[in-house]
């Protein structure tokens, strides 16, 4: 089983003419696992209540958190999962807090000599920009202290700005749209963002990769 994490506050929506409008994270997480060819479970972090690590060392006995909320249920389906497909975007130039919150609570996960996700499959989606390394980077750094596997992928897309659906966009001198097309009476369709189809191509290949690495970890059908 290969579980989907995205720490987008937004879930994926696309408008009548079926282009995405939100939650691009949530998108390509989707895809990747659809095209993984295996079993998979997607979570959004969108909605949940996951609090920042405190620090207060609660776990260093049995490396369980101590704090109640939505992260417990999603760090036993970690352990379950053959693979991880994580997710975040970029908020001015760092990974948005949800996910920095829900990675930071993985320190649970290490004490005492147990690394309780050490070896873990991984791939890595990050969106905003395809310049900035910063967000994957923090999440290899993440994935490196808990000894999980070098991630079998990476993938920046480019994110979709929020002002083209705040309801305001057309008018405000602060936000990308106006900063792009000027001011305009109204959003059309034919200005809307568009991901770039580069990055579906490249969530199929490593899809398709992430997909043989789980199968080559349990072979039903050995190569002699
Ligand atoms: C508070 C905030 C800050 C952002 N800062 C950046 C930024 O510095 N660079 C960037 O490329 N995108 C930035 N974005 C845009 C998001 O990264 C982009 O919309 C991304 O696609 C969001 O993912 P989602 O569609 O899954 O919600 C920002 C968005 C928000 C809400």
């Amino acid at each position: 089983m290969i579980l989907g994490i995205s720490a987008s506050g937004r879930n994926s929506k696309r408008n009548e003419s079926g282009t995405l409008t939100h939650g691009l994270t949530e998108d390509i997480i989707r895809y990747i696992l659809n095209k993984s060819g295996e079993s998979s479970e997607f979570i959004s972090l969108a909605g949940k209540n996951i609090k920042g690590c405190v620090g207060c060392c609660g776990c260093a006995e049995n490396n369980i958190c101590v704090l109640d909320d939505d992260w417990a249920a999603i760090r036993d389906k970690m352990f379950a999962a053959d693979a991880i497909v994580f997710g975040a975007p970029n908020y001015y130039g760092v990974i948005n807090a949800l996910g920095h919150a829900f990675l930071e609570r993985t320190f649970s996960l290490r004490h005492r000599e147990r690394f309780k996700l050490a070896g873990k499959l991984s791939v890595i989606v990050t969106t905003g920009s395809e310049e900035d390394p910063s967000v994957e980077d923090f999440i290899r750094k993440i994935f490196r202290s808990n000894y999980m596997a070098e991630p079998v992928g990476a993938l920046k897309v480019a994110g979709i700005s929020q002002c083209y659906q705040c309801g305001y966009g057309e008018s405000c001198a602060a936000g990308s749209v106006v900063n792009r097309h000027g001011f305009i009476d109204e959003i059309r369709e034919s200005i809307l963002p568009r991901v770039n189809p580069e990055a579906y191509k490249k969530a199929e290949i490593i899809a398709h990769r992430l997909g043989e690495v789980v199968r080559s970890k349990h072979p039903q059908d050995p190569i002699k």
